[in-house]
């Protein structure tokens, strides 16, 4: 087991590519915190953990609150001891063209998936400078790194997290502290499941390997980041996409 012992708190762990993570850490050996908005959902995937022998908790989080954070943070040192593994997986998705864009909607997009990646990893490596060691995966995507037609606030959400995700990778590097990303391509989850077929066979269209990628394949990309097989990586953005971004 690659997490064996590890404490592990996971981000929009309710559902999509957050609860594949959870379910594979929990296999792995990881006691696994579930933090989400979605009370309900992210209860029911702890509890379907503890009934299956994982050690699992539920926490409500809104990543975009600070208090709410610290919160979190706190929770899992009070419940399992320590924190060894941030995944800052929570996000939200929009496609709008600037000119029909909203500030609401600009900022609501922001603070969801940049602000809240900032304040993720802001309180766990507090924890992790104390402990001194620690490992942090940014879901950010591979829209962080190229134009995408109308994408507009998420594109620039995930670019910051991905160039924020360098700086910190090599601000505590020397603190035994590793800070990565993962960068998906188009996954298969309820972020996109709202597209209409055609968009859908577009996207598929434009994956070189023929398919949208499955919620799996990004946590065991995210087990990678998160485990010692990756001691050697720290402040890189790893694509997941099925070669989109490579051509
Ligand atoms: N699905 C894709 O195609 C794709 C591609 C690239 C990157 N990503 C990224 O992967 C991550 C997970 O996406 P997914 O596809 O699993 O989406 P999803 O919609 O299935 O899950 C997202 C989860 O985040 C939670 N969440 C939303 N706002 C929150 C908040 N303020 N605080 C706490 N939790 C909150 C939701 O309740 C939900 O459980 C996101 O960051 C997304 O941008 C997804």
């Amino acid at each position: 087991m690659k997490l064996l012992g590890r404490v592990a708190i996971v981000t929009g762990g309710a559902k999509g590519i957050g609860k594949c993570v959870c379910q594979l850490f929990a296999e792995e050996g990881a006691a696994v915190v579930v933090a989400d908005l979605d009370v309900e959902t992210g209860q029911m995937a702890a509890d379907e953990l503890a009934a299956n022998g994982h050690k699992a908790a539920f926490v409500k989080v809104d990543v975009t609150k600070e208090e709410s954070v610290k919160g979190l943070v706190k929770a899992a040192v009070d419940t399992f001891g320590k924190l060894d593994i941030m995944i800052a997986n929570a996000g939200i998705a929009e496609t709008i063209p600037i000119h029909n864009l909203s500030l609401e909607t600009w900022n609501r997009t922001i603070d969801v998936n940049l602000t809240g990646v900032f304040l993720t990893n802001k309180y766990a490596i507090e924890q992790m400078l104390f402990q001194g060691y620690g490992v942090i995966v940014n879901t950010a995507s591979m829209l962080g790194h190229i134009g995408r037609n109308e994408v507009t606030s998420y594109t620039a959400s995930k670019g910051g997290v991905a160039n924020l995700t360098r700086t910190l990778g090599v601000t505590y590097a020397s603190k035994g502290i590793r800070v990565n990303a993962v960068c998906p391509g188009y996954i298969d989850t309820d972020l996109i499941r709202n597209k209409s077929p055609e968009a859908k066979e577009e996207l598929i269209r434009l994956h070189p390997i023929g398919r949208l990628g499955q919620p799996e394949e990004i946590a065991k990309a995210i087990l990678f980041l998160a485990s010692d097989d990756s001691s050697f990586v720290c402040g890189a953005n790893l694509m997941v996409d099925g070669g989109f971004t490579a051509q």
